[in-house]
């Protein structure tokens, strides 16, 4: 697939900008802050509906106006479809597709499928488990757009039980445990008798929690042979790259079938009540585990050097490219300033390795930080203005 046509309005820097893209590969070419991550960030969010530099709609609107539209042509196997997205900070986006309305933002997810390699990516490797378990849901979404669903069905139950957990926390220490005042504060919090009303809260936990972990055990099985072959690719020679899931729920206990998964997180929710109704936060499920990536015998997170962490950063973006290649049709590839970062030896393979895609669409500061293998269409991005130079 690939995007025949980009434009915006009010999003980021962008009064409006209106391009037409061709397959193939597209550079997008200035210095700092002139707006080129901007683009492709617009293009991110019709794949995703969400930004991969801000969690919150916000900032993706210009400074001083209402709301953003982004207009995008996708073409897929010769068929053209318009997506339009009008990102409205604090109230519901709106969404058309081919000029008509659909019901719901998010059921023109997965219309446009994109990877998108950024310099944020070495956080995966490097930062908090929170940057890889949103590497494997954001995967899971590109690859079946339903589970958008699921995790906001799962973090809204989270939130809720998490309340629910901070009010017990509070009254069992402010008042000595006194059972009528601590029902009293369930009560407050739109609950009724407090561990029935929790067990209902367990059971939707357990019911979403079950149905994201498994897809993401299934996931990291699929992922596996495809990030050690991207990682041998991109550092020949080197330690294998393998990954392996750390879950808050206990070892010992087998099963990985959704119905299993379910069991298994009531029942550890059970063990952990009591520290639960101390500390008022939710310690098992899926929003606590974590992705370990592997290199030989050590772990990459503090041990990998930084040429080392920006292959395995890299060998997880392609893992996910080829994942979703696999599933039909070639998603559309975005290199945001990587190139700069990257010795010559993996600039030179990863442009190797990308450059048969239907679509790479590159941003740099310089023209030279793109490598010769990846030489075909170019923007000139200055002052928001963007042109075609080539
Ligand atoms: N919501 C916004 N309104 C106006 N300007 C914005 C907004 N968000 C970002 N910008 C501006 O966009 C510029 C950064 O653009 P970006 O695409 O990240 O640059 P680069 O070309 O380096 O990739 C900055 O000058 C920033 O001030
Ligand atoms: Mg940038």
């Amino acid at each position: 697939m690939h995007v025949a046509h980009l434009a915006l309005t009010d999003f980021r820097s962008y009064d409006t900008v209106d391009l037409g893209l061709e397959p193939g590969v597209t550079a997008f070419v200035g210095p700092n802050g002139q707006g080129k991550t901007n683009l492709v960030e617009a293009l991110g969010y019709v794949a995703s509906q969400s930004s991969h530099r801000v969690a919150t709609d916000g900032p993706l609107v210009r400074q001083g106006a209402a709301r953003a539209i982004v207009r995008s042509v996708v073409v897929r196997d010769d068929r053209r479809a318009l997506i339009e997205l009008e990102i409205n900070p604090g109230k519901a986006n709106r969404a058309r597709l081919n000029r008509s309305p659909v019901s719901r933002p998010r059921d023109v997810v997965g219309m446009l499928r994109t990877v998108l390699f950024a310099p944020e990516d070495l956080a995966m490797v490097k930062g908090d488990p929170g940057e890889r378990r949103r590497y494997l849901d954001d995967l899971l979404v590109a690859r079946a757009p339903r589970f958008a669903g699921v995790r906001a069905d799962y973090d809204r139950v989270l939130k809720q039980r998490g309340a629910l957990l901070r009010v017990a926390a509070q009254s069992r220490r402010g008042r000595g445990g006194r059972r009528a005042e601590n029902d009293a504060a369930f009560a407050a919090a739109g609950a009724g008798d407090p561990l029935s009303t929790l067990e209902v809260w367990d059971a939707h936990l357990a019911k979403y929690g079950a149905e994201l972990l498994a897809a993401r055990l299934g996931l990291i099985e699929e992922l596996r042979p495809l990030v050690a072959s991207a990682y041998a690719a991109l550092a020949p020679g080197s330690d294998a790259a393998c990954l392996d899931y750390r879950g808050t729920l206990p070892e010992e206990s087998e099963g990985t079938a959704r119905e299993d998964l379910e069991g298994r997180i009531r029942a550890a929710l059970l063990d952990v009540r009591t520290s639960e109704l101390e500390r008022g936060v939710t310690l098992v499920g899926p929003h606590r585990d974590d992705l370990f990536l592997g290199l030989g015998e050590l772990p990459a997170r503090g041990y990998a050097s930084h040429g080392e962490s920006w292959s395995f950063a890299l060998a997880l973006r392609l893992a996910a490219y080829d994942l979703l290649r696999s599933d039909g049709g070639d998603p559309v590839l975005i290199l945001d300033d990587v190139f700069a970062e990257l010795d010559s030896q993996r600039r030179r393979r990863l442009a190797e390795i990308v450059a048969p895609a239907e679509q790479v669409l590159i941003t740099a500061a310089v023209a030279a930080d793109v490598p010769a293998e990846l030489i075909g269409a170019r923007f000139d991005v200055t002052e928001g203005s963007v042109a075609r130079v080539r």
